[in-house]
């Protein structure tokens, strides 16, 4: 493993001009520089906080289900003053120059598509969309009543939640199927922004490395990955993502797409 704090080696813009199957994996620290709070970060991170159990899952929404709609209510209308970064937008880049190229996100903020991002998993959900938390049918349109229930569902009139995976949930299964599938065949794994700590997504990387591709972290912080990956560009993925693309595609004329 080698680690590199500043500009992208030679070398590694070698590897990713070279890659002919790109995953990508990300979390919630590419979303950082747009002001996004992570989960795990001592200070500012949400579940530094917020108690999960008390807000991300099915027996705290049975508890209190109004107060986790609001919960998630307010960070989806937090959600509308933010925008991509360049780490987003390099993302963007590496898909228009590699053929087959698959981005695997946990976040559920909607920045990479909101970027440009389309060959894309969400394997958290997104917290843009709301469901039946019975029948599972997407909701586009809801009041929030008065008092302490959240709204209901049109069709069913079970509680609306957010389109989310909460702990002790399954996750999508045809999302985590094409993630696993495409880290199986990949020949570079690209993880960003994540602690590497919530399965089954922190399973990725390794089958990656399993199969043969090269992993490459970025990330300021270390992580349980760090130790198995090729190379760590120990940076934020606003710098490093873009640094990455303009040194594997230097005549790139809009700085890969990335600025
Ligand atoms: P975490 O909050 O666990 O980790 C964020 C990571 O981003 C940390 O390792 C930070 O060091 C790193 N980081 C911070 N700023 C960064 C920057 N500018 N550039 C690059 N990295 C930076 O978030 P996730 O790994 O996404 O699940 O968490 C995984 C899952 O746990 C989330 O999807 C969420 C949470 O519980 C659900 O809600 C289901």
């Amino acid at each position: 493993m080698s680690i590199s704090t500043a500009s992208t080696p030679p070398a590694l813009a070698a590897v990713l001009r070279a890659a002919r199957r790109v995953v990508v994996l990300t979390g919630a620290g590419v979303s950082a520089e747009s002001g996004v709070p992570t989960f795990r970060d001592a200070l500012g991170g949400l579940w530094a906080r917020y108690d999960p159990l008390e807000i991300a899952t099915p027996s705290a929404f049975a508890r209190q289900p109004r107060l986790v709609w609001d919960w998630y209510a307010e960070r989806r209308d937090a959600l509308r003053l933010v925008e991509p970064n360049s780490g987003h937008r390099a993302l963007v880049a590496i898909e228009r120059r590699v053929g087959d190229f698959l981005l695997v996100t946990q976040n559920v903020d909607g920045l990479h598509a909101r970027a440009g991002s389309r060959s894309m998993v969400e394997l958290h959900g997104n917290l843009a969309r709301v469901r039946c938390s019975l029948e599972d049918r997407i909701v586009d349109r809801w009041d929030a009543p008065p008092g302490d229930e959240p709204p209901r569902c049109p069709h069913c009139g079970a509680f609306l939640r957010p389109d989310v995976v909460w702990f002790e949930e399954g996750l999508p299964a045809e999302a985590l199927a094409r993630a696993e599938d495409a880290a199986d065949r990949c020949d570079l794994m690209i993880v960003a922004g994540t602690s590497a700590e919530v399965l089954p997504a922190a399973a990725l990387p390794l089958r990656a490395k399993r199969a043969g591709a090269r992993v490459i972290e970025i990330n300021p912080d270390a992580t349980p990955l760090s130790a198995v990956a090729d190379h760590v560009l120990r940076a934020p993925s606003g710098e490093a993502l873009p640094s990455l693309v303009a040194a594997a595609w230097p005549d790139a004329s809009e700085g890969g797409g990335a600025k």
